[in-house]
């Protein structure tokens, strides 16, 4: 049922502070590489948005992708925007069980008919779906009940074809990119723009390798060969110990994992490319270590666009991507924003 309370009103209700919502949106923004004249106009929409109802399937999985999202050490702006979302069906955090829970689902459908976003997690057993079944539903069954009447999904393309879709893959996905589509969506009423994965550019538009802080060493061909030898001990490059960042595109070499404490590469492990499609079948250690040349072809252009690393974003708000590459690091007064609003 849906939150009479508008977002705004529901953080005042938490305790938020006007400046922390603020820095909240500034902080989105340049997330999604908007320039800080967006700011406004997202505190604006965030603030009278409606709580939307998420239906949320998790088939077969490890629940790595709900521990993403909810594993925080302290409550943020981030978690309340999650509080706030109607999350009226998910195998995991839902209190209900059995048919209470089957009913909570009927229920977010019929009240919540083409408006509600469906998140689904996990893959589905297509050539014998009764090997996975919930409340004696298959998955795909479920899948496919769930999916008519919502507005807009999250991942499973290879499925679903008759919906809007994004994918915010990894696994599992970096936690700050979810919350970041979610703002999106509430403030735009629209899905951002996508790449060929559909995969939000914002977040997927530029690979690992460009953002990685070791990059400096790879350039200069000063690479680890073991996990514990001398050039490991110094940060040199993990290429030669299978990182796949080079093919590889995420956003936490930027924004980190355990609220920006550290990510894979920088604890010493090369990157698995857990974001990319096929992981599982194509990727891991197994895969031949060489960079295809479209990526060399892309990571060309980041390197002569400017003297900074600009991703093949393109389109958002009609910018160009350098515009879009760099708006998020333009500065953003808050206290002009606070006085101003
Ligand atoms: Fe960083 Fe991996 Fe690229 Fe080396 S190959 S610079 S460790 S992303
Ligand atoms: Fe995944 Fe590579 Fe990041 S393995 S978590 S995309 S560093």
């Amino acid at each position: 049922m849906a939150d009479p309370k508008s977002l705004g009103e529901s953080l005042r209700h938490q305790g938020v502070s006007r400046r922390g919502f603020l820095k909240y949106c500034a902080a989105t923004a340049s997330m999604m590489a908007l320039p800080p004249s967006m700011v406004p106009a997202i505190a604006s929409a965030l603030e009278k948005a409606q709580r939307p109802s998420v239906i949320w399937l998790s088939f077969q999985e490890c629940t790595g992708c709900t521990e993403s999202l909810t594993r925080s050490h302290a409550p943020t702006v981030e978690s309340l925007i999650f509080d706030y979302i109607s999350l009226d069906y998910h195998h995991t955090l839902q209190a209900a069980a059995g048919e209470a829970a089957e009913l909570a689902r009927e229920q977010a459908m019929h009240d919540n008919q083409g408006k509600y976003l469906l998140v689904v997690d996990g893959s589905i057993p297509l050539a014998h779906p009764e090997f996975s079944t919930i409340a004696g539903i298959s998955n795909l069954e479920m899948l496919r009940e769930t999916v008519a009447g919502a507005a807009a999904v999250v991942a499973v393309e290879d499925i679903v074809k008759d919906k809007p879709i994004i994918n915010v893959p990894g696994c599992p996905p970096v936690p700050v990119v979810i919350s970041g589509v979610l703002a999106h969506y509430l403030t735009f009423g629209a899905l951002p723009e996508l790449d060929e994965h559909k995969r939000p550019l914002a977040f997927y538009g530029q690979s690992i390798h460009d953002r990685c802080y070791r990059r400096p060493f790879y350039d200069k061909g000063l690479f680890a060969e073991t996990f514990d030898d001398a050039g490991a001990k110094a940060g040199w490059c993990l290429y030669r110990l299978g990182c796949k960042g080079p093919m590889t595109y995420n956003a936490c070499a930027t924004v980190k994992w355990n609220q920006g404490t550290s990510w894979p590469v920088e604890s010493g492990h090369p990157c698995l490319g857990c974001s990319e499609p096929n992981l599982w079948d194509a990727g891991g250690f197994d895969q031949a270590l060489s960079i295809p040349t479209s990526d060399l072809a892309r990571t060309a252009t980041y390197a002569a666009a400017a003297g900074v690393a600009v991703g093949t974003v393109s389109g958002m708000l009609g910018r160009s991507a350098k515009q879009r590459a760099t708006a998020g690091r333009e500065a953003v007064n808050i206290d002009d924003l606070e006085k101003s609003s």
